[in-house]
This record gives C-alpha cells, structure tokens and sequence, in this order.
C-alpha cells in the first residue's frame, strides 16, 4: 500500500452561539466592522463543562461513522489542539478510552491552527511506512477558554469546535504530500503569554493564557507564508494549479483566503468557506471545512483539494489530496 486516503470525515459545533451582536454588547465593536474585516458572523462556545476532548468525541464517532470502521480498527491517533483538557494524559490518550481505541499509540500535537495539518502529516506518514492500516486525526479546540473578552482585537475572531478524518492504507491516492513548517522569529506577534513553567500569573485575566495577537502585522505574514506554501506544495506534486478542484483554507479570515484563492487564479465557488459560520476554530477549521463540503456533496471522490493552514509560532502546512 503506498498511500494513505480519506475514508471518512466528521466535525462537531457546541450548540451555543455567539452573534457579531452579543459581541457589540462586551466590546465596542460592530457587526458591520466584524463582517468587513473577517467574514465572521457568529462562532460556536462551548458549554461550561464541555471540553475540547468531549467535542473531539462527537466529531471522531462521526468520521468513523461515515467510513464504516470500527473503533478496534484505528492503530493510530493524532490529535491537533492548543486547548487541550489536561496538562496530561493528552486529550489523544483521554479519547482512546473514551473511543474503546485499541492500545495504539495516541498524540496531541501542539502547532496552533496548523495542528491538523501537521497530526495529518505524522498520520500519513504512520500508514505508509505500514506502521498503522487505519488512523484517527483530529483537529479540536475550546478557544473561547483563552480569549480576554476584553480585548475587541480578538475576542471577536474565536470559536470552538472539532473535525476529524479516518485515514486508511491504499493503493491508490490520497494525500499526495503533506508541508508542515515552523518559524519562531515572529513569537510576540501572536501568542499566549503564560503556560505550565513559565508559571500561570493569577493577577492576569485568566492566568495570562488569553490570546494576543499583533493582528494586522500576523495579516501580512500569513498572507505572504500562504503564498509560499501554495507554490511549494503544487511543485512538490509537478501539478499546475489550474488542475485543483478545491481550496479548503484555514478559516481565520476571509480576507486572508481570498488572497489565497487569487494566488491560484480560483474563484471563491471553489473555495470551501466555513468562517462566516464558526470563526476561527484553530486546528479544527481544516477538517471542519472538509466535513461540511463532503456532506453536501461538493466535493467528490476524485477530487484534487489544496488543504492550507497558518497560525501561532509561527507555523504554516499544506495537504494536496486526491480525495
Ligand atoms: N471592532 C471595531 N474596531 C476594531 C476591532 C473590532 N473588533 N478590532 C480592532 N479594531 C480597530 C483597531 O483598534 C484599529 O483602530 P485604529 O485604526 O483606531 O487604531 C482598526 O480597527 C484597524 O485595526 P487593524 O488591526 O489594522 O485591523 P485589520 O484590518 O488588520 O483587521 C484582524 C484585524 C481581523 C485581526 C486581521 O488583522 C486578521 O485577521 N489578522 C490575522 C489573524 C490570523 O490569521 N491569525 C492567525 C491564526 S490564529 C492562531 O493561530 C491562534
């Protein structure tokens, strides 16, 4: 077997949502300002109680769901996220309990919104050096855990969520590449201040975990980053980019992704497009995205998709899939 493939794919939102006007009502802000500079117009928030491993569940009972494979199948899981539930054990080894997973080897991996990308990257890698048949990846977040809902720079741009896709071994393609990068020279441009050994500051708004971000001067790299990433992944496959069917693009921004879709003389009916929905989800937006577009069928099989990410570190990745 010399690829891995999508067999299937799942994503779960909390129930509760937050409108551009709830926000107007913490922060001065504007529906109309949110919607002009991001595209979003409500997120999702989890419940009280509900954390990014009980969101991850729903999504993962759902991919395994649609590709017909039981939890004893899966001989590996990579889980994506900032937010997990504990310091340890990680939200992977929390859900290989909860799923009834085999004793198989279970990760978080911790790249902010490139999370996914890079839990699909290690995933892919696993099946085709024959490690493992059938994967798990998840991608799965509770933001709304870390944002100071006193700062309108941010506050306005997060949500929780979860997505996730089974892999399995195949002959034939797949994910043709995976490109995951890190660069942290830019750190103070987009970060959470505090962590376990830096020590959690209590005088601080939560801690001094919550989101900041320097969002204008992360704007302008990530659009130049996504551009390279783009040109890197379609010379890594020898592929014209007239040969995509569809962008599915981190949703942060929709500013961001229509510079992207530019970049590869797509229209925007070719790009997969979530945010307005759900904001920024972070590593759950690329699966989230996927899901959403092969449960309404436009994406089907045969279909060459771009999957893009870039986020705190900084860093950025890219998936090319023949789905
Ligand atoms: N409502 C009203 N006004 C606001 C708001 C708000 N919610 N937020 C900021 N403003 C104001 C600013 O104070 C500023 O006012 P000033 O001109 O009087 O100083 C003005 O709007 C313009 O601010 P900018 O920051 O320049 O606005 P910009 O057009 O850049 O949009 C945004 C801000 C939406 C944050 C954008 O920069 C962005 O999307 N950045 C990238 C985010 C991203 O992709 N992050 C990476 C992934 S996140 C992760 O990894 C966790």
């Amino acid at each position: 077997m010399s690829y891995s493939r999508i067999a299937g794919t799942g994503s779960y939102l909390p129930e509760k949502i937050l409108t551009n006007a709830d926000l107007e009502a913490l922060v001065d802000t504007s529906d109309e300002w949110i919607v002009e500079r991001t595209g979003i117009r409500q997120r999702h928030m989890a419940a009280e109680h509900q954390t990014t491993s009980d969101m991850a569940y729903e999504a993962a009972l759902r991919a395994m769901d649609m590709a017909g494979v039981e939890p004893s199948e899966i001989g590996f899981l990579a889980v994506g996220t900032t937010t997990p539930d504990l310091v340890f054990p990680s939200t992977a080894v929390l859900l290989q309990e909860r799923l009834g997973l085999p004793h198989v080897g279970a990760m978080d991996v911790n790249a902010a919104c490139t999370g996914f990308l890079y839990a699909l990257s290690i995933a892919d890698k696993w099946i085709r050096v024959g490690d493992a048949d059938k994967a798990l990846v998840i991608g799965a977040e509770c933001l709304t855990r870390i944002v100071d809902w006193k700062d309108r720079g941010t506050c306005v741009l997060f949500g929780d969520g979860a997505g996730a896709v089974v892999l399995e071994a195949s002959d034939e393609p797949g994910i043709l590449s995976t490109h995951i990068h890190a660069n942290g020279e830019h750190v103070d441009l987009l970060r959470s201040r505090r962590g376990i050994s830096t020590g959690f500051d209590f005088d601080l708004h939560n801690g001094g975990v919550t989101i900041e971000m320097k969002g204008n001067e992360v704007f302008k790299v990530a659009v130049r980053t996504l551009g390279r990433i783009v040109d890197e992944t379609l010379a890594a496959n020898n592929m014209d980019k007239s040969e995509l069917d569809w962008l599915i693009p981190h949703q942060a921004n929709l500013r961001i992704i229509a510079a992207t879709a530019r970049k590869l003389n797509m229209t925007m009916e070719q790009v997969i497009l979530t945010v307005q929905n759900h904001g920024n989800t972070s590593a759950a937006s690329v699966p989230l995205a996927l899901d959403t577009a092969v449960r309404d069928g436009r994406i089907q099989r045969g279909h060459k998709l771009l999957l893009e990410a870039f986020g705190g570190g900084f860093t950025w990745g890219s998936a090319l899939v023949q789905y």
